[in-house]
């Protein structure tokens, strides 16, 4: 039986197989005698806390469900709303479920707990709110989901998925609000001893925030542009859930070959057995999915995190290929399977993040998938997937499952959320009432794309005296290997192009993932001198002719990916 130590958030514990998964619960309920000690414990599978914490997924789920109730029950917050300003209700919205709303009736905890299924309603609680959201569960397609939920509180689950806590989400839910819970407050979760965000690494104080918990952040984008290799602490980080603590003596990495036929058998990996594989360096940037959403979002509202241009990083990896540790294990050629990578880092229902890509690439010795314990010559830091770490250069960074410790060569694609029902692209017709997740291509290899890093939207630039130009610099990278071509930037809406000089490896094309950065001198015409105001556009070309999209507007989609529309800046001439 294979032990991995790892933790959860901050909670150390044991995963002992895949079939058979256990986790550690905070108890904090308020239903049963277990909730004074406040303590944490083992659950089994099917055990109540288990059920309780597939209410994470009901919290996730929200976000799309209450968007879907909007317009059912927005109204009657609104006219409760009428008058106050954005800030002033968003902050009425957070206090609203500590809030007791004397007009409702009050319940005990176990009179919420019967109300577990369709037939008897379902209640949730939340602070001091008890919450009827039976219409969710009967018309929202992942609604069975709330039925594990059902009759408990959801302060837990949002304790870790703190970005569905909106203002949106508090809202909506405040419109199905019944009555009040009986009793104190619980405690919040993020108090206790175990929390898990206690574990959480330091992080660079130039790194943005777009979310604290989950940690997301990216550099200033004045600085990407400044480095070919991206300085460590300064790469973007994208986390969905807290970064597990995993001790290099007791790291494993289980491989299942997928047996029989063209698979191959299994073994598990330390780390040092990695380290002491052939060591191979490439250099690749990732890129997130959601990159440039903040643009997207002005088009028409998405969902996700407002990322800007630098939810993108590029580096020099180190460790051990992919393709030399499949093969030694007797994985064959098969294009028509799928490697799964899993990270250690859990989600409340105990699944783990993961991620899947086709064999194919990672059996290609060009694909330059590798198991890298290094980020620019140094070991990988926690946020960016200590100690290992896939890298799957040219694709989009959701693959690059960070902490990993199971790959498995299988038929299908992982069958985790992050593959199945995120990081996948839409026509800009189809909305949250249409979409169908399961009929849209994983995103794998990235679109070609640029942004201007310097100068800055809003800032002013100084004219060269002598040539009347100004400096613009940026990166531009495309996925699948595909060499950046050309830089083309304007400043004139498109009359006139000027081509930029590039910065890059010196790598054939195909297997050229490391990012481009590039340098253009724009001349500044006595006209716009005058005017003061210049919008300066960028687009890139890949080495099959891809070119950016001049527009958002026709390549909006409902999740805000695949942001690869000309990057416009507007400055001011001095
Ligand atoms: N791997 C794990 N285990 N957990 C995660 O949340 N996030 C993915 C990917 N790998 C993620 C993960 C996403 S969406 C991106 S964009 C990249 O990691 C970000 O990598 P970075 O944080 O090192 O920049």
């Amino acid at each position: 039986m294979r032990l991995l130590r790892r933790s959860w958030a901050g909670l150390l514990y044991q995963r002992r197989h895949q079939h058979h998964r256990r986790f550690l619960v905070t108890t904090s309920g308020r239903s049963n005698g277990d909730r004074e000690e406040q303590q944490h414990k083992w659950s089994s599978p099917g055990s109540r806390p288990e059920q309780m914490l597939y209410a994470a997924f009901w919290a996730g789920g929200l976000t799309l469900g209450f968007h879907w109730l909007t317009n059912r029950h927005h109204h009657v917050l609104l006219e409760e709303q009428k008058g106050p300003t954005e800030e002033e209700q968003e902050a009425l919205a957070r206090l609203w479920h500590v809030t007791l709303r004397k007009e409702l009736p009050t319940y005990r905890a176990d009179q919420v707990e019967p109300h577990n299924c369709p037939e008897n309603r379902i209640w949730v609680t939340y602070g001091l709110g008890v919450y009827d959201v039976t219409d969710f569960a009967e018309n929202h397609p992942g609604g069975d989901k709330i039925l594990m939920a059902a009759g408990s509180a959801i302060d837990p689950f949002w304790a870790i998925y703190q970005q569905h806590n909106t203002l949106e989400v508090l809202e909506l839910l405040e419109g199905f609000r019944i009555g009040n819970l009986e009793g104190e407050l619980v405690t919040s979760v993020d108090d206790e001893l175990g929390s898990p965000w206690s574990q959480e690494p330091q992080r660079h104080a130039l790194l943005k925030p777009a979310s604290k918990r989950p940690f997301n952040a990216e550099p200033p984008i004045g600085l990407l542009a400044e480095q070919f290799y991206t300085p460590n602490e300064l790469f973007y980080v994208r986390n969905h859930l807290p970064v597990p603590v995993i001790s290099p003596e007791d790291y494993e990495l289980e491989i299942d070959g997928g047996g029989g036929g063209v698979g191959g058998k299994e073994q598990t990996l330390t780390l040092e057995g990695i380290k002491a594989l052939p060591k191979h360096s490439v250099t690749a940037a990732i890129m997130c999915g959601g990159n440039r959403r903040s643009e997207m979002t002005k088009v028409k509202a998405v969902k996700g995190l407002s990322w800007g241009a630098g939810a993108v990083g590029n580096a020099k990896w180190s460790g051990a290929r992919l393709c030399d540790v499949l093969k030694q294990q007797g994985v064959q050629p098969d294009e028509a399977k799928h490697v799964i990578f899993e990270g250690a880092d859990l989600d409340p229902t105990s699944h783990p993040y993961g991620a899947s890509i086709p064999l194919s690439k990672a059996l290609d010795p060009r694909g330059d998938v590798i198991l890298a314990y290094e980020m620019n010559d140094e070991p990988l830091s926690r946020d960016h997937g200590y100690p290992i770490r896939v890298i799957v250069p040219g694709t989009v960074g959701a693959r690059n499952v960070k902490w990993l410790t199971r790959i498995v060569v299988a038929d299908q694609e992982s069958d985790s959320h992050w593959q199945q029902n995120d990081y996948k692209g839409f026509s800009p017709s189809t909305d949250w009432d249409t979409v169908d997740f399961g009929k849209s291509e994983a995103i794998q290899a990235m679109p070609v794309t640029s942004a201007i890093c310097t100068p800055q939207p809003g800032s002013r630039v100084k004219v060269d005296d002598d040539e009347g130009h100004i400096t613009v610099r940026g990166y531009a990278w495309s996925g699948g290997g595909r060499k950046i071509v050309r830089v083309d930037l304007t400043n004139d809406e498109g009359l006139s192009w000027h081509v930029a000089e590039l910065e890059q490896e010196d790598i054939p094309d195909g297997r050229h993932y490391g990012w481009s950065l590039w340098t253009a001198r724009l001349p500044i015409s006595e006209a716009q001198r005058k005017a003061g105001d210049v919008e300066i556009w960028a687009k890139a070309v890949d080495s099959a002719y891809n070119v950016q999209p001049e527009k958002f507007e026709h390549i909006w989609n409902l999740r805000g990916v695949l942001a690869n529309a000309y990057h416009k800046v507007k400055v001011k001439i001095v």
